[in-house]
């Protein structure tokens, strides 16, 4: 079956371009690919971007870019989209130039985030080089890493099944009782090795995106991100930890729009021949606490 095959880039409205600038080159060590008054551009890799932060009053996320490998894969994940009724316009030249995409097409989830499906995003003309000298960002192939989405009231089966038109597939299913009676719930899908490329949390959360998680090459890298975030007063969301599904290694850091981002390592690869859905009931393994319950813990 066509597929999407990556997660290649992700679109955020943002109202301070200076502070994405300075906290995604300065804390997490992206390079700038474009900067205008109104649009920033971050690199990860070769790729010649993986963030759009664009000028804007929403600050959260504003569209996500998943690629195809074919235009073949685009054509068919296009007609299964429109046959299951759901509009799907083709974007024009100056949209695959701003993109620097070969073609585009664009649609909406059923909880309103704008899909962008594409073929071909270009590489920079130059190699990547981290301003903070992190390894290598862990792209290539399995994307720019993965997005939790918020998804409160909605059909949990209705969103799977629409997010299945694109390709995606259950890796597995976190429901932990967060306090008596209150139960986080967290659906995992994946559309390449990556564990997991989208989610949909339904905790209480003012934003579109929980988070969006890059992993880095090294476990050295997260500590020394850690480390600048720190220094920065950069504010933590949850402390060091690991996940028990992907057994991902990370901490999360407020952007400045408010959402986070989960900066992580060793996240787990998928190997379809055997993989079987997992339920689990719990979202971390240790650590990934709030700061003020670390603060607490220290105080007693
Ligand atoms: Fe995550």
């Amino acid at each position: 079956m066509s597929t999407v095959t990556e997660l290649g880039y992700v679109g955020i409205e943002a109202s301070d371009l200076v502070a994405w600038e300075r906290f995604a080159t300065g804390l997490l060590g992206m390079q700038v690919g474009c900067r205008t008054d109104d649009m920033l551009t971050l690199r990860m890799d070769d790729a010649v971007h993986r963030w759009i932060v664009v000028s804007g009053s929403a600050d959260d996320l504003a569209f996500t870019g998943f690629g195809c490998a074919t235009d073949t894969d685009l054509d068919a994940i296009v007609a299964r989209l429109r046959e299951a009724g759901t509009e799907v316009v083709e974007g024009d030249t100056r949209l695959c130039a701003q993109r620097h995409v070969r073609r585009i097409a664009i649609t909406t989830d059923p909880l309103g985030n704008r899909i962008e499906l594409y073929i071909g995003l270009a590489d920079a003309p130059t190699p990547f080089q981290s301003p903070q000298r992190v390894s290598r960002f862990v792209t290539g192939g399995i994307g720019a890493g993965h997005q939790v989405l918020i998804e409160n009231g909605a059909d949990r089966r209705m969103l799977v099944d629409w997010y299945g038109l694109l390709g995606f597939r259950t890796t597995d299913i976190i429901d932990e009782e967060v306090m008596p009676g209150v139960v986080a719930s967290v659906t995992f899908l994946r559309c390449n090795p990556r564990h997991h490329t989208v989610a949909f949390a339904n905790m209480p959360y003012g934003k579109r995106m929980h988070h969006f998680m890059i992993e880095a090459a090294d476990l050295g890298d997260v500590g020394l991100a850690h480390d600048r975030c720190l220094e920065a007063q950069q504010p933590l969301e949850m402390s060091l930890g690991m996940h028990p599904n992907d057994r991902m290694f990370s901490f999360y850091v407020r952007t400045p729009s408010g959402f986070n981002v989960e900066f992580g390592w060793g996240g787990l690869m998928i190997d379809e021949s055997c993989w079987e859905v997992q339920h689990l009931d719990q979202l971390s393994t240790w650590g990934h606490r709030p700061p003020h319950v670390v603060a607490d813990l220290l105080r007693r």
